[in-house]
């Protein structure tokens, strides 16, 4: 059977506009599954909506709707905003479906049966904002809103008793918890005593939530509910061969969802008996300043507006380019607009003008013959040879943005190139030998649009489609001669960065 990649993304909360940072982790599970497809791999990605808790009721409440209208209202901004990014999903979990809610009370039932629930009354500081018990040590941090003291009778999962075993599993699996500052923090987190889960939340309180089906005084905590929906979507409980196929996968995450990843997640897989995911990949803030992009703060950058100016696969690339995989990165418009012009319109745009230029003027807009290679072109050989396998073990290794780089290192060795050769200046004396560096330009060309359609689906497959090359591969010498190139319009003009507005008068 070929090998088999399943990765999800967070499911985001309904209530919430989608931004770039939603746009980031999607268009990552977008990159890397179409990656996993190219190769041949079966692939499955999941992503989703988080639509139960005490905000959503509150929300809708002051809306004068129903829950569940209202969720039903907001959810196509994000189901429009991934169809315009082009994004290639293969489901879309809703935690309000029958299908999702019908397991999360299956699992509640199993893991109650097992005697890892357990009811206890508990008094402690509560945070309204976060809907969730915290810590003294939590309280002081200063980091939690609506802060109040609550005392409640309430369901309790056994966490605890699973702490030894997760730190060994942490141990004993590197790539587990990725990238490795984040398992050492995971790790730190649990030096200290884990305590249990508070799973349950009285109707009188909070009544959007999945009843809890040994109590139907309680609906079930939304994390409890949410994370299941990995394992809820692709057939636990329903679908055995589905989920035997699928399970484990990736879970692509920001780090502001860590611990309820690798610890609450994580525990309820022990108490269920199911492998632990393959990996945790959490990956880092998109900034504006200093300070993360939330709706909380009111900075958010709308991945739409975005669009609008400067086109989908721009989009795309720049925050698959910009972020470098772990660390945080901070959004910009002036960084916008200069890794565009400086990798799209400069580097690769303007090769791909300039060679199809010269085919037009002096070979009759007809792909030259590849000729024998000179030392000149074999130096651009032997990077176009290993680029393919260079660029998808570090898609393996979840390095999109170096992935990304390697392909345009070929790319601007072959400007390079260009220039010491000249062709425009070579056709003047020996036509074939100019022919034989616009093959070259073209063929490096080609292999770069295979590998960057996975990051630009579209602008990708234009370049593929000029050259006559859709469906070709990684394998150097690809390119047909004697191919014509149609016209075509620049593929990534400049944008001239906005001028400040001129003083009137
Ligand atoms: O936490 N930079 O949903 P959420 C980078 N429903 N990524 C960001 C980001 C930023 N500034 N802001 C958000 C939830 N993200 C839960 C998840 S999963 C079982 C339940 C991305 O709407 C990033 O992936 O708050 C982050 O982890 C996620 O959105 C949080 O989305
Ligand atoms: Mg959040």
């Amino acid at each position: 059977m070929a090998e088999k990649f399943y990765v999800t993304t967070p499911i985001y909360y309904v209530n919430d506009a989608p931004h770039i940072g939603h746009a980031y982790t999607t268009i990552l599970a977008d990159v890397l599954s179409r990656f996993h497809r190219a190769l041949g791999h079966d692939t499955f990605f999941l992503t989703g909506l988080d639509e139960h808790g005490q905000k959503v009721q509150q929300a809708a409440e002051k809306r004068g709707l129903s829950p569940q209208a209202h969720c039903d209202d907001l959810a196509p901004r994000f189901t429009d905003l991934w169809k315009t990014l082009g994004i290639s999903n293969d489901d879309f979990i809703r935690t309000t479906q029958d299908r999702h809610k019908r397991i999360v009370q299956q699992i509640l039932q199993k893991v109650y049966d097992k005697g890892d629930i357990y009811q206890k009354e508990y008094e402690g500081l509560y945070s309204v904002a976060e809907e969730r018990f915290i810590t003294e040590k939590e309280a002081e941090s200063g980091q939690f809103r609506e802060v109040r003291v609550l005392k409640e009778k309430n369901y309790f999962f056994k966490m605890g008793q699973y702490q030894e075993r997760l730190v060994r599993y942490i141990e004993e699996h590197p790539g587990f918890i990725r990238p490795e500052h984040r398992k050492n923090e995971m790790l730190g987190f649990l030096r200290q005593p884990l305590g249990d889960l508070c799973i349950s939340r009285p109707k009188s309180r909070l009544s959007w939530g999945i009843e809890i089906p040994f109590d139907r005084d309680y609906v079930t905590y939304v994390w409890f509910d949410a994370l299941i929906n990995y394992i809820s979507a692709i057939g636990y409980l329903s679908e055995e061969k589905k989920f035997a196929r699928w399970w484990p996968g990736v879970h692509l995450i920001g780090k502001d969802i860590l611990t309820t990843h690798c610890i609450y997640w994580t525990t309820m897989l022990f108490s269920l008996d199911l492998p632990l995911p393959d990996t945790i990949f959490a990956h880092g803030w998109w900034l504006m300043g200093e300070s993360k992009m939330s709706k909380s703060l009111g900075n958010v950058v709308r991945p739409l507006d975005l669009i609008q100016k400067h086109g989908v696969d721009a989009v795309r690339y720049y925050l698959m380019s910009e972020m470098v995989l772990g660390a945080d990165a901070s959004f910009t418009p002036e960084n916008f607009i200069k890794r565009y012009n400086s990798d799209l319109a400069n580097d690769f745009g303007n090769l791909l003008n300039r060679v199809s230029g010269l085919i037009t003027k002096n070979h009759g807009g007809i792909i030259p013959e590849a000729g024998t290679p000179t030392p000149a072109e074999e130096e651009i050989i032997s990077i176009g040879r290993t680029l393919g396998e260079r660029v998808n073990a570090l898609v393996h290794d979840f390095k999109v943005d170096s992935a990304i780089n390697e392909v345009l290192n070929l790319v601007r060795a072959v400007n390079k190139y260009m220039e010491v050769q000249a062709p425009w200046k070579l056709a003047k004396t020996d036509l074939a030998a100019a022919g034989r560096v616009l093959y070259c330009a073209s063929e490096a060309l080609r292999l770069s649009a295979v590998l960057l359609k996975a990051v630009m689906p579209e602008k990708a497959g234009v370049v593929l489609g000029i050259l006559g090359a859709e469906g070709s591969g990684l394998t150097w010498g690809e390119l047909r001669s004697g191919v014509a190139l149609p016209s075509f319009p620049p593929l990534f003009p400049r944008i001239e960065a906005e001028k400040p507005p001129s003083p009137r008068g």
